[in-house]
């Protein structure tokens, strides 16, 4: 494979609006980043993402964009920014940002000359279409509920509607008219002339759209079909588009850039993330893909170790065979916390923190790290659907009661898939509101702030902080690291609920072995023959290497073997 600058790096995603607040108002802010830089260093990320900061409503969190080439008030300005990007490159940190590109915010100033005047240039950057036999164009469910199409503001009654695959203050950009597709290009070269060297690419799979806006089969009662069947539709008429838009922004300046893409096949995953690829990685989506695959919460099956390692291999040995490069996580801030999601009761603490860590980081490819995640953050105990802030939580919860589940059962199943259980404030100190701000938190705060946060665990040896500082070292030496990045990905059957692969390199005749142990019952596993020069490059709750060869591994027991 052909080396890239961004090969062989630990990448690290920040939610700015819960990292560290610096001036007391309640929301994390760009500030608050830059005096936590010495923070990432320490932990040994090279890359860090940050989800939208640009001027918004945040009826989305942010992924509602007002104004692509500012910053939102709340987390600083662009000066603010250009320290920011500064500050990272003096500590060999390269800033990513966020391309929200499907969709603007019904409040840029694109959608309100559009609904002003239908005849204006603005009006041909969306998609407003007419009704078809007195009904909205087509059958398609929007991400967050209810049909993707609106009337268009100030033209209700005219049987014109504009397209919408997330919230209806979120429009979809028409990717069908090249004007459009030059304003997204100078945005985005915008970002890359301040010194930024990446983007992770939002929902791009909506961008393509059938003119025709057919209907698809209905898959629920309520007749409609989830849009993310008619991307599934679509993946092979995009191509055209994204190559034009790596080659006109991306390209200029090597950057790194990461889709979030879910429907992958052999044949996309090349396109996408091949040597070639439209983007440099995809993040490994294919957990959520799973779970998501059923339209509501009230279907989401949960996953066991032996899903979450299904998912995970599968996605490894796709990519693999392509020569394609993944970006693999446990969590982001779409998802609930991997420990709780992945890992039985028993493991979901600091000790699943460490058997998950070990699994996710020697992975092929560059792995994610999302905030939060390396001092072990579990899921937030929500009490009541007004502890909730997600636009997604508050429409399941609104099916969920109409599907008659009682208020408590709603929430329990908001609490156990809503995305805001990753978004809570960053955990800091012991102090009031975790020392994330000394204001009032956006968010509630995680209940275990007392024991759980990074001053519990920085410099403290054997803490999950300080694992993950190890497992990135690991992960990036100079002995090991080339391995871990482009060698051979291979699974390993040991047994239900014991998640093992192997990496290799057949030139470098180096194997390495990676066991982690989610039963309860203890784990013993000779290494064979192999065993002889066996080496522990890093292990977890106790796990062992044997003078016999023998691994042993407890309950959450994970270990690393160069053989
Ligand atoms: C994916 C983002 O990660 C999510 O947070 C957002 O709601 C949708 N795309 C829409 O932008």
């Amino acid at each position: 494979m052909e080396q890239k600058w961004w090969h062989g790096k630990v990448a690290y995603q920040i939610y700015p609006k819960s990292f560290c607040d610096s001036n007391g108002d309640g929301v994390g802010d760009l500030r608050g980043i830059i005096s936590k830089l010495d923070y990432l260093q320490a932990l040994g990320v090279d890359i860090v993402w940050l989800s939208p900061i640009y001027p918004s409503p945040f009826i989305d969190q942010g992924y509602d964009i007002a104004d692509y080439v500012n910053i939102a008030p709340v987390f600083g300005n662009l000066d603010d920014f250009d320290e920011l990007v500064a500050e990272a490159k003096k500590r060999n940190i390269d800033i990513v940002m966020d391309l929200v590109a499907n969709h603007c915010s019904s409040e840029h100033e694109w959608f309100k000359k559009a609904c002003a005047d239908l005849n204006s240039e603005e009006a041909g950057y969306f998609y407003f279409v007419k009704g078809k036999d007195g009904k909205v164009p087509n059958n398609l469910r929007s991400y967050f509920g209810g049909s993707v199409w609106e009337p268009v503001p100030g033209h209700e009654g005219e049987d014109i509607y504009y397209s919408h695959y997330f919230a209806k203050a979120q429009p979809d950009l028409n990717w069908n008219n090249p004007k459009l597709r030059e304003q997204v290009f100078n945005l985005v070269n915008f970002w890359i002339d301040r010194g930024v060297k990446g983007f992770r690419v939002d929902a791009i799979l909506s961008i393509v759209k059938d003119l025709s806006f057919p209907d698809l089969p209905a898959d629920d009662t309520d007749g409609m079909c989830h849009a993310a069947k008619m991307n599934a539709k679509l993946l092979d008429r995009i191509g055209p588009y994204l190559t034009e838009l790596r080659d006109k922004t991306f390209k200029r300046a090597n950057c790194f850039t990461v889709g979030e893409v879910l429907t992958v096949t052999t044949d996309s995953v090349s396109k996408f993330a091949g040597p070639d690829g439209y983007f440099s990685t995809l993040f490994d989506l294919s957990c959520r893909e799973k779970i998501e695959a059923f339209p509501h919460y009230r279907e989401y099956p949960t996953l066991s170790p032996d899903d979450f390692a299904e998912c995970v291999f599968n996605t490894q040995e796709l990519y693999q065979k392509v020569d394609a490069f993944v970006a693999p996580i446990i969590e982001n801030h779409d998802e609930p916390r991997g420990v709780s999601y992945y890992m039985p009761e028993y493991l979901q603490n600091q000790v699943g923190a460490k058997t998950i860590a070990t699994v996710l980081m020697f992975l092929r490819g560059i792995p994610f790290i999302y905030q939060g995640q390396e001092i072990g953050m579990t899921n937030t105990k929500f009490a009541s659907i007004d502890e909730f802030d997600d636009i997604f939580a508050k429409s399941e919860y609104q099916d969920l009661i109409e599907h008659g589940y009682s208020d408590a059962e709603a929430v329990a199943c908001c609490a156990r898939h809503g995305r805001d259980n990753a978004r809570t404030p960053m955990l800091w100190d012991d102090s009031d509101n975790a020392g994330f701000t000394t204001g009032k938190p956006w968010l509630r705060v995680h209940q275990d702030y007392k024991t759980l946060n990074v001053k519990s665990q920085f410099g403290v040896p054997g803490s999950t902080f300080s694992y993950y500082q190890q497992l990135i070292k690991l992960r990036k030496s100079e002995e090991y690291g080339p391995i871990f990045t482009y060698g051979r990905f291979d699974r390993l059957n040991i047994a239900k609920g014991v998640i093992a692969y192997t990496r290799s390199c057949d030139k470098c005749h180096q194997k390495i072995v990676i066991i982690a142990n989610t039963n309860q019952e203890e784990l013993r596993y000779s290494l064979g023959d192999q065993a002889a020069n066996a080496k522990v490059l890093i292990s977890a709750n106790s796990a062992v290497l044997c003078a016999d060869g023998t691994v042993v591994l407890g309950c959450g027991g994970a270990i690393v073997v160069a053989l």
